[in-house]
């Protein structure tokens, strides 16, 4: 009830004050803010996926602003030496508008990042969007197999169909690498899992499979009992260290991200920068309610 009520009055509080809450989770708002936070993290032995905040254009002039915006994000993490690579939500270039212009960005940005011999995550979004960001990354593969990885949302019910389905472009030398996350849209329970017991079955059936089969999984949760879980089935297939990795989003659960690392295990966090943070967080909020304790936590037990 209060949650529902935060993410509603959210989007009307003065972003001061949402910027005391995001400004822990968020980078900043220029690529060298991006840049230096994840220079930072690489100091802490730390991998770094920089994001730029943005989804759902209006227009395909934004498209176009936001794929340069990404080129020189590339150019400018590249030359710093930044040890990390990219992600990108694909309705940011357009996907809902012209799903062939939104390729053509994304593609000249995995084009760009693969001259660097570096990769870029396509983010996935929520279900109208899943069969179009399926067909988009496997096009890109096609064209750049070691340079792309794909988004799977473990609370989705045809995510283990969908690993299964991906082993036609799948082989042991150029694994797929697949970023499991559990899910961060409200979809109807048709489609998806909605109990938190149900969702971390399914994700950890989900590793299970990419262990089987040989591929290269980025875990990217901060649920303890399911880190737990991935550290057991790491431990049963023997998996090798470089064959897969733990991903976090900047600024969350820092304790046991270290503890991660100390382990030993690889590990990514999501550096998300970029001058629309406002509406992004607002709009997480809204998708999101049970995201509103994290907020008032932030803002009142700091
Ligand atoms: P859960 O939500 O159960 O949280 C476990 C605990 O972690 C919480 O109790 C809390 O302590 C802490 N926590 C989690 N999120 C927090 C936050 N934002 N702030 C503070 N504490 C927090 N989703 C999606 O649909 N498409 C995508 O492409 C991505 N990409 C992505 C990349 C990376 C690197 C990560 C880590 C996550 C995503 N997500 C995502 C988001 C994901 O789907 C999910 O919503 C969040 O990671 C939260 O789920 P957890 O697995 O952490 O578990």
């Amino acid at each position: 009830m209060l949650n529902k009520l935060i993410s509603n009055i959210l989007p009307y509080m003065p972003e001061k004050l949402v910027w005391q809450f995001s400004k822990d989770y968020i980078a900043g708002e220029t690529i060298e803010d991006a840049v230096n936070a994840a220079l930072k993290l690489n100091e802490q032995g730390i991998l770094t996926t920089i994001d730029v905040l943005g989804e759902f254009i209006k227009n395909l002039d934004e498209a176009e602003a936001n794929k340069n915006e990404y080129l020189e994000v590339i150019e400018v993490a590249e030359k710093a030496k930044v040890n990390g690579n990219y992600s990108l939500k694909p309705t940011f270039f357009g996907l809902l508008i012209d799903k062939e212009v939104a390729y053509q960005h994304i593609r000249e940005i995995v084009a760009k990042a693969a001259s660097y011999n570096n990769f870029v995550r396509i983010d996935m979004e929520d279900t109208p969007c899943t069969d179009m960001e399926i067909e988009l990354f496997r096009r890109l593969k096609e064209e750049f197999p070691a340079n792309v990885g794909l988004v799977l949302q473990s609370y989705l019910k045809r995510t283990h169909q969908d690993i299964k389905n991906f082993k036609d472009i799948h082989s042991e030398e150029v694994p797929i690498n697949f970023r499991l996350c559990k899910g961060i849209y409200v979809e109807p329970a048709s489609l998806a899992y909605k109990k938190y017991d149900e969702i971390n079955t399914h994700f950890l059936e989900d590793i299970e499979l990419m262990l089987k089969e040989k591929m290269y999984p980025a875990i990217a949760t901060h649920d303890k009992p399911v880190i737990d879980g991935a550290y057991k089935l790491l431990e049963k297939y023997n998996y090798p260290k470089e064959n897969y990795e733990f991903q976090m989003l900047y600024g969350v659960t820092p304790a046991l991200r270290q503890s991660i690392v100390d382990a030993g295990h690889r590990l990514r966090v999501y550096v998300p920068f970029g001058k629309h943070w406002f509406g992004y967080c607002t709009r997480r909020v809204k998708e999101n309610p049970a995201m509103a304790s994290v907020i008032l936590k932030a803002i009142f037990f700091k």
